[in-house]
């Protein structure tokens, strides 16, 4: 796993788009995943002002997105499909974007959906994550077996309890999500992974002990071929 640190959550932005453009200077065609949260936050702004300025173009290339709560309609404002209109898909010219549906009556069959789509795009080219405060990746939750493929899964305690200041409106908290699993994140030709923020030190001291700790879905990345974190100072311990 290639390490990064850079002073700045800005800086961390930048070198993150760097790499999406090169990959789709490389590879125009390119199948990426995506994610949501507040981390990568600086990244979208960020390729959304490079695709302004005419620096990268995105008409060849599709997004399937890590995961989304269920249920929820994609026009709830803490949808993550809501999510990446808003921030992402609305601004750029990607050719085609995807997240697990929502609003999907059977969401097993979603899941078959989802991963069948996936593979008959060839695979993922550059994955993007980000990692929750207890490790988790997409919403592969802490646990001591994982699913491979995109799964139903019934949110933790500390995952609902890091998301419940989204849900501040007096709507339900949805407490179970559809996500991409270990699998498909593994499979992907290159990983990205983005941690920034103080609040992140200590997952972040975690990983980099180099260990596979069963407990940490995040571990899994230290096993994969190519996978590069980027992180500012305050998530390396300041
Ligand atoms: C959610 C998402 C994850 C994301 C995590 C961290 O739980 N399912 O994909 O990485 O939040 O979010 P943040 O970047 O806001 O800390």
């Amino acid at each position: 796993m290639k390490k990064i640190v850079l002073d700045t959550y800005e800086e961390v932005s930048r070198a993150a788009a760097d790499i999406y453009t090169r990959q789709l200077k490389e590879k125009p065609g390119s199948v990426l995943g995506l994610a949501t949260g507040s981390t990568p936050l600086g990244l979208y702004a960020e390729l959304v002002r490079r695709y302004q300025a005419g620096e990268i173009d995105f008409s060849r290339a599709r997004s399937f997105n890590l995961d989304e709560y269920y249920p929820i309609g994609g026009d709830h404002p803490q949808s993550y499909k809501y999510f990446m209109y808003e921030n992402l898909f609305n601004r750029i010219n990607l050719a085609d974007s995807q997240l697990p549906d929502g609003e999907a009556g059977d969401p097993r069959a979603e899941c078959k959906r989802y991963d069948a789509a996936i593979e008959a795009a060839g695979g993922i080219d550059l994955m993007l994550l980000g990692i929750g405060h207890n490790g988790h990746i997409g919403f592969n939750e802490p646990a001591s077996s994982y699913s491979m493929g995109t799964h139903y899964i019934d949110l933790t305690e500390s995952s609902i309890a890091a998301n419940s200041r989204f849900f501040t409106d007096g709507g339900t908290q949805p407490v179970k999500a559809l996500s991409m699993g270990v699998g498909a994140i593994m499979e992907s030709k290159s990983v990205l992974l983005i941690i920034t923020g103080a609040g992140k030190a200590a997952i972040a001291k975690k990983l980099f002990e180099g260990r596979i700790y069963t407990d940490v879905p995040a571990c899994f990345l230290l096993l994969h071929p190519d996978a590069t974190v980027i992180m500012d100072r305050a998530a390396n311990g300041g």
